[in-house]
């Protein structure tokens, strides 16, 4: 077995009807391939219908699953109703969320516009909240009980990053939001947890995060203890985990997978890695020394 093999059994989600913005591209359609082929209905929805379509056809065809494309701006509560009506109008029910969509870009913050700030923040934490209030509130009115929300932050949402401000911003919202209603809507049957990956190349992301030469700065194998990126898999792995039954007892985690990504900046002497191994018998003998009475 290895990290990029399947985890789950066959029918791990069959007979759920997952729900996955952003899920036309990047980690939001490897993830989706991953629910489709372990037998659950998926309804993908973001911005751009065309995508949308092409990425259900795809999945589609590659898995015998069924995939639903449907347009919604995740700003828009109006947009976010009409989605979640017309998957319900499809499938019966709706089982799982999965606030997965974002928008982010590097910049100096001075840099940015009131606009600017806001469009991230409407995308990433006013989104993943017009969607939760949507589906929970369903949920509870139609006493819908074994559901779940799966939120995708990062670990910047508690260490905070420079240059990602409004991104850091909103995922941290989007982590409180979690913790917050694990405990509120527990009493309701639902489940809220989160996944803060490090560094899973995509294209939305690497476009606006490392365009250029940048992407030699941000060489991964240089950041991450484990000396890699992650792979698309093993993000899909602990997704369905986290969604399916087998995790019922997990209830207000933030689940990490970023190789050490995050606690390699944060250690204080994580950077004593430079040391080459001979010097530190002349370190430790300094250090010895000073031990004299
Ligand atoms: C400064 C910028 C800017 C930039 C846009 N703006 N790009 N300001 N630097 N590079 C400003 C615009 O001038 C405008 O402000 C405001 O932001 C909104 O821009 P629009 O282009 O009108 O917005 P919109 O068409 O809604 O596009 C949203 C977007 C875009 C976020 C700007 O990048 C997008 O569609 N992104 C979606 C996908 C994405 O971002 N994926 C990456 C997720 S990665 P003014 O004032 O001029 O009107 C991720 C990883 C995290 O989250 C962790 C990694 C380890
Ligand atoms: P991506 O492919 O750019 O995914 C973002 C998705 O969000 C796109 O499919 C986009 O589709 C959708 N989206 C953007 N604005 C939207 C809106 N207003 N309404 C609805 N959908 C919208 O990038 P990704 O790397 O896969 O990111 C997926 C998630 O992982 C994000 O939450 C991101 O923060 C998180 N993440 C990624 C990494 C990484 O290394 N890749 C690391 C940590 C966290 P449209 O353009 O069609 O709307």
């Amino acid at each position: 077995m290895g990290y990029t093999d399947k985890m789950l059994r066959d029918d791990a989600l069959k007979g759920k009807t997952i729900v996955v913005t952003g899920g036309g591209s990047g980690l939001g359609k490897a993830m989706t391939k991953y629910f489709l082929e372990l037998g659950a209905n998926v309804a993908i929805t973001s911005r751009n219908l065309e995508k949308l379509q092409g990425t259900a056809k795809e999945l589609e065809a590659e898995t015998g699953g069924t995939c639903l494309a449907v347009q919604c701006d995740v700003r828009h509560i109006d947009q976010v109703e009409a989605m979640h009506k017309t998957t319900i109008d499809t499938f019966g029910k709706v089982d799982v969320l999965l606030n997965n969509a974002a928008g982010n870009f590097i910049s100096p913050t001075e840099r940015l516009s009131a606009n600017a700030f806001d469009t991230i923040i409407d995308i990433v934490l006013k989104g993943t909240k017009n969607c939760t209030l949507t589906f929970g509130k369903h949920w509870i009115d139609t006493k819908q009980e074994n559901t779940n929300v799966l939120n995708i932050v990062t670990t910047y949402a508690w260490t905070g990053s420079g240059y990602v401000v409004p991104s850091a911003t909103a995922k941290a919202g989007v982590l409180a939001m979690t913790r917050s209603l694990a405990v509120e809507w527990a009493k309701y049957g639902m489940r809220f947890n989160a996944i803060a990956p490090g560094p899973f190349p995509t294209k939305g992301a690497w476009d606006r995060l490392v365009p250029g030469d940048l992407k030699e700065k941000f060489d991964v194998s240089k950041k991450v203890p484990l000396k890699r990126a992650g792979e698309h898999q093993e993000l899909a792995n602990l997704a369905a985990y986290l969604v399916s039954d087998f995790s019922s007892y997990i209830n207000g985690e933030v689940v990490t997978i970023d190789g050490g990504e995050w606690l390699q900046g944060a250690g204080e002497f994580n950077m004593l890695e430079q040391v080459p191994k001979p010097m530190w018998d002349m370190l430790e003998a300094m250090i010895r020394s000073k031990n004299k009475k």
